[in-house]
């Protein structure tokens, strides 16, 4: 059967007390929406719509790199009346998966079983809640099949102790969702046409409603607040944490590492507390992160340890090397083995060779070091005269004396020393000592001011 999925994410969500759009509040670093269309681009579905409204173009334009079929909501007038703005242009004969922009857990093996439950009728996802508040319940007749839903703010002292509740995801035929969605009344409490109204209309018109029992709670939670919001945020860093450690990694807590986006690892990764893992990241064996850092797009190579609070981005990190504690790798650092970058160390746009060392408060950017060098506490390459950038270059062997201001463009040659507290503008022989200071002078007979 084809199949059109259509996610519902026209909603304001004032709950959330927020100008972002309830859709593009980050979970894991990516807007809501991001994942649950992640999760349904896995079912390889012929169509993909997205029923959008409030914040428009601002949540069009997130995704623009997604193919996305785009129907607006224009007012927000239920979640039937949603539905309603994307099905006109389904095929009568496709299967319709509707899912909520503000579910974003769900799995794609939950969807996949709905699907095969719908077998030409509807199937409703549903859940059993310790605490359903909030949501609509799921009735049931004498014989246990499901009759109707009613939502929390409709239902009586009766209905509102059914512990199995609506999680919103359903599957029906395209064909009848079109009759019945124009069937809809919005006669109650809320004022609004509710989707959940077509399940006692398939009920009228004989045809078996199945109800899959979603596999755990944390998997259909809805973000209707803040609170939730962290709920669901933690839920998932858990997940995540515990994909990792199943691959091999150890993490000294698992509560307290995040993963926005992708870490791929080797063997015997070992990452402490409160490391946050953004966008790309990849740990060959041995990798040791410390505590606190923040690594976004980075790949590191085996054996290499950062020390605790460290920030990379976009930066590529040999084997062997040891980083840190409080080094910034920013965009294009790229080190080859054995490299040293030591505390207040920041590298920009510079490659640093095998064996090479920057210990001790400095600045590399747009520079070229070569293998074995020794950079001193305090030097600067001086890469930005106001208007442009330029490379300094340091050749294998170079010792730069602490302190020492490197004005670019400027080469050290190889093997060659610049003496501490020099000023270097113009390139350094190689193989000898470079100095550029002014001469100390002791004053005789000097005194001290008095007040
Ligand atoms: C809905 C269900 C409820 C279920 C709960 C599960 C209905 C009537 N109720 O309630 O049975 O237990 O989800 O989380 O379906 N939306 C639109 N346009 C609208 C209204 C909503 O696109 O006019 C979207 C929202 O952006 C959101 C989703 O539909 O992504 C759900 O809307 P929401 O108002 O949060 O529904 P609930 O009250 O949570
Ligand atoms: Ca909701």
């Amino acid at each position: 059967m084809p199949l059109s999925i259509v996610i519902l994410a026209a909603g304001q969500g004032k709950r959330m007390q927020s100008s972002l759009p309830k859709v593009l509040q980050p979970l894991a670093g990516e807007p809501l929406l991001q994942h649950v269309i992640n999760t349904a681009r896995k079912l390889n579905p012929d169509a993909m719509y997205v029923v959008y409204g409030h914040g428009g173009d601002q949540v069009k334009a997130v995704f623009t790199n997604e193919s996305i079929q785009w129907a607006l909501q224009t007012e927000q007038l239920g979640t039937g009346h949603a539905l309603a703005q994307a099905i006109p242009a389904i095929p009568d004969d496709h299967d319709v998966l509707v899912l909520f922009g503000d579910v974003p857990l769900i799995h794609a093996p939950t969807l996949q079983a709905l699907l095969a439950a719908a077998n030409n009728s509807l199937a409703l996802l549903s859940v059993k809640l310790k605490d359903p508040t909030g949501y609509g319940r799921v009735i049931r007749n004498n014989a246990g099949q499901v009759v109707r839903i009613v939502e929390h703010k409709d239902a009586n002292t009766k209905e509102r102790l059914v512990d199995e509740a609506n999680t919103g995801v359903l599957v029906a035929n395209a064909k009848q969702l079109k009759q019945w969605l124009s069937q809809l009344k919005n006669s109650n409490s809320q004022g609004e046409y509710y989707l959940t109204d077509v399940i006692s209309m398939a009920v009228r018109d004989s045809l078996k409603v199945n109800a899959v029992l979603a596999p755990t709670e944390a998997e259909v939670l809805g973000v209707n607040d803040k609170v939730q919001l962290a709920e669901v945020e933690a839920h998932l860093r858990r997940q995540r944490a515990t994909e990792m450690m199943l691959k091999g990694a150890t993490l000294v807590d698992p509560t307290r590492v995040d993963i926005r986006g992708q870490v791929t690892i080797g063997k015997d990764v070992f990452i402490d507390v409160n490391v946050i893992f953004v966008g790309n990241v990849y740990l060959e064996d041995n990798v040791r992160i410390g505590p606190n850092c923040y690594i976004k797009d980075t790949r590191i190579g085996a054996n290499t340890e950062l020390h605790p609070n460290c920030v990379t981005d976009n930066a590529v990190i040999g084997p062997q090397c040891v980083i840190g504690p409080y080094a910034r790798l920013r965009p294009e650092a790229q080190l080859a083995d054995h490299v040293h970058i030591g505390n207040f160390v920041e590298v920009k746009k510079s490659n640093i060779g095998s064996h090479s060392k920057a210990n001790h408060l400095t600045y590399i950017g747009d520079a070229d070091v070569g293998k074995q060098c020794n950079i001193g506490a305090g030097t600067v390459t001086v890469n930005y005269d106001g208007a442009n950038k330029w490379r300094t270059t340091i050749e294998d062997n170079a010792f730069v004396g602490s302190g020492s201001m490197l004005i670019a463009p400027v080469k050290i040659g190889t093997g060659a020393n610049t003496g501490a507290g020099s000023t270097i503008t113009r390139d350094a022989p190689a193989g000898k000592l470079t100095l550029a200071r002014a001469r100390q002078v002791t004053l005789e007979g000097w005194q001290r001011p008095k007040k």
